[in-house]
């Protein structure tokens, strides 16, 4: 049988082009377009910015040395980690395996400064350019405490508000909008709060088994714990994500989201400590507004999650399904004919209460996994039947498989392991049922489009379960959404103006298209989108915004935390230098 290999990163595969052509002579070296987002120009030290490296406010070594005694030890001076393959600092053995672990998710989220989305790293340090490129910490946090307790965030807190300086809270660095990073800043690393309990909870919203979990625990390690307990957990397809973090805070889509919903419908509490150092427990009756700003509202910007409990979930039968084919060059007709035949069963797949993960790019097409809980083996194959007998038609060579497990836990890891994590840039954009029924051909002819431009194009189809007691901010036009589409294109280290190039066909020609099929042009999954989204307010938040900036305004009223398109964030912005600036 045919096989098409294709590396499972967390969500968007790989063998992804540039999207923009190559204009042959763009090298590091001639990169002449700023690092500019949003940016407002001409202010620099006036007191309406954060206080910046450099300036006379900029705190000295000893009060930096007070602040790592009031944390135990636990602050953290940024040495960028690629710096080994640069300058004074190079060592090639260390480069050599810094390069080749780039692409391990772990590379990053296991550090106190580095980020997954190149972007926002403004270059600086990458271990695949020249030795004598720039290698300033620039754009990572300078200091990040590696937070072992409320104590600690307190410290950390009150030390930023005391000295004006900006503040980032920072998990495993997974966000597309350089929410976890920032010039000049000081970082809340999340990281070390691994705290895992399996609890019977009681409250009048749910009676069950819980678990109540640090912080800085992520996807794959919760996965492994619960299942130990016999239990599953909502989470996404990647295992190196956190889960209490941006994950949960902004929504939360994934394989069960279909079965159980969304990440922040698991919600039963949040411990939180507020700007003012305040530590809260946050629930739908204690601080209810908070409970339920954090419950979908966007991460980094109400507070400091220390810890959150969820339902967990007993295991259950699950199916789980894959098919690949590829785009030979020669048969592009015939190609997305299938494409599309796949397509037309994705509602079905839905009402099923499957969740479905797929990716189409110039070439090939990869669908994986389907996850199916409850349903079996015999029940999916029939549902992806209609598909294989077209591709059969079309002489299609592809690759199937599907199988039963026991729980969700088992089909996750033998249908979605871990793979490689590249740089990548997207943009988003949400489809509602009957948007897609009612012009298939319209969204099969966009991702052609898309897609023939060089780009990826990844569909994750959902039926959100309608219940009555999800009362939280999760944007209802995520709840009343079939596909969540993202247009991807693969970073390149190198040529800078290429990445802008594809950075402004995201922006200006690929999610337009897309949005142009929509009335109103569509919403988008505020974790899974643009950074340079022109309306992000209402397509990111849409009618929960104004509440959300109430919630906003009451737990920080002086902006303490901000991040780009966080909720409220429109009074700040960066100049170009990146200091961050009081706009209005
Ligand atoms: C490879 C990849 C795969 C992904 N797969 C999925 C998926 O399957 N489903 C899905 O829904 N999303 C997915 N995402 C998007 C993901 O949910 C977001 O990037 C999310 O913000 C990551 O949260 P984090 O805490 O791990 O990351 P970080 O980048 O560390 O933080 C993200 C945001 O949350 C804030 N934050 C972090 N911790 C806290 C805290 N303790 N208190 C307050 N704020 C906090 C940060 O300030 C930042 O604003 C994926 C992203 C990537 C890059
Ligand atoms: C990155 O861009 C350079 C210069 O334009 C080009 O030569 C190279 O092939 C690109 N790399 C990838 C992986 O596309
Ligand atoms: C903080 O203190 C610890 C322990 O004394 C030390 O190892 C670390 O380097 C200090 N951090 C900074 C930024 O000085
Ligand atoms: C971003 O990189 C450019 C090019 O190296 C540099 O001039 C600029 O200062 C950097 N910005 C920040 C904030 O580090
Ligand atoms: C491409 O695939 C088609 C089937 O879709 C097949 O007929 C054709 O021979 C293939 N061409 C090449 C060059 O492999
Ligand atoms: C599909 O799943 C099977 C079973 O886990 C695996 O062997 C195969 O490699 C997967 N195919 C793809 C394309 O991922």
């Amino acid at each position: 049988m045919y096989t098409l290999k294709l590396p499972w990163p967390c969500l968007l595969t790989l063998l992804l082009v540039g999207a923009a052509t190559h204009d042959g002579n763009s090298v590091w070296a001639k990169r002449t377009t700023a690092f500019q987002t949003r940016s407002t120009a001409g202010k620099s030290s006036s007191p309406e910015c954060r206080c910046f490296p450099g300036d006379a406010c900029w705190p000295a070594p000893s009060a930096w040395n007070a602040l790592n005694e009031s944390v135990s030890g636990h602050l953290v001076a940024t040495v960028p980690i690629g710096s080994v393959c640069h300058g004074d600092t190079y060592d090639a053995d260390a480069c050599g395996a810094i390069q080749a672990a780039w692409t391990t998710a772990e590379t990053h989220t296991d550090s106190s400064s580095s980020v997954l989305v190149p972007y926002f790293a403004n270059q600086s340090c990458d271990p695949f350019l020249p030795r004598d490129a720039p290698c300033v910490v620039g754009t990572y946090v300078q200091y990040a405490v590696g937070v072992s307790g409320v104590s600690d965030i307190q410290s950390t807190l009150s030390f930023a508000r005391e000295n004006n300086i900006r503040l980032v809270v920072r998990n495993t660095g997974h966000d597309y909008f350089g929410k976890s990073t920032g010039a000049g800043a000081l970082g809340v690393w999340t990281h070390h709060l691994k705290d895992f309990d399996v609890l019977d909870y009681s409250s009048p919203l749910y009676t069950g088994k819980a678990i109540r979990m640090g912080a800085g625990v992520q996807a794959g390690d919760a996965a492994a714990k619960a299942f130990a307990e016999g239990l599953t957990l909502v989470a996404g397809v990647c295992p190196t994500v956190g889960l209490a973090g941006g994950y949960t805070q902004g929504g939360g889509l994934g394989p069960l989201t279909s079965k159980y919903g969304f990440g922040a419908d698991q919600v039963l509490e949040w411990r939180v400590v507020l700007a003012d150092g305040s530590d809260v427990v946050a629930t739908p009756d204690r601080h209810p507004d908070l409970y339920w700003a954090l419950s979908g509202g966007g991460g980094g910007t109400y507070g400091v999650v220390y810890s959150m409990t969820v339902k967990a979930h007993p295991n259950e039968l699950t199916t789980a399904a894959n098919l690949s084919f590829s785009n030979n060059g020669s048969n592009d007709d015939t190609f997305f004919k299938a494409v599309g035949a796949f397509h037309a069963v994705v509602p079905a797949l839905s009402d099923a209460g499957g969740t479905a993960l797929w990716t189409v790019q110039s070439r090939g097409f990869s669908l994986g996994p389907v996850t199916a809980p409850g349903v079996t083996k015999e029940t999916l194959d029939s549902i992806l039947e209609p598909v294989l007998l077209r591709l059969q038609y079309l002489g299609i060579p592809y690759s199937y498989s599907s199988a039963e497990f026991p729980s969700y836990h088992e089909s996750n890891l033998a249908y979605n392991p871990p793979g490689s994590t590249p740089g990548v840039q997207i943009g988003g954009r949400l489809v509602p049922r009957s948007v897609f029924t009612g012009n298939e051909d319209g969204f099969n002819q966009a991702v052609r489009k898309i897609v023939g431009q060089g780009a990826a194009v990844t569909g994750v189809s959902f039926t959100a379960p309608n219940e009555v007691n999800f009362d939280n901010s999760v944007n209802p036009e995520l709840r009343n959404s079939m596909i969540s589409f993202q247009v991807g294109t693969l970073w390149n280290h190198t040529d800078w103006e290429l990445n802008l190039r594809n950075q402004d066909l995201i922006t200006n020609t690929f999610i337009p298209s897309l949005a142009d099929l929509i009335p109103g042009g569509g919403s988008a999954y505020l974790n899974q989108a643009d950074f340079r989204e022109p309306d992000w307010q209402q397509v990111f938040y849409g009618e929960t915004y104004e509440t959300l900036l109430q919630a906003k305004a009451r737990y920080d009223p002086d902006d303490l935390f901000w991040g780009m398109t966080a909720v409220g964030s429109d009074r700040w912005a960066e100049t170009e230098d990146k200091r961050l600036c009081r706009v209005s």
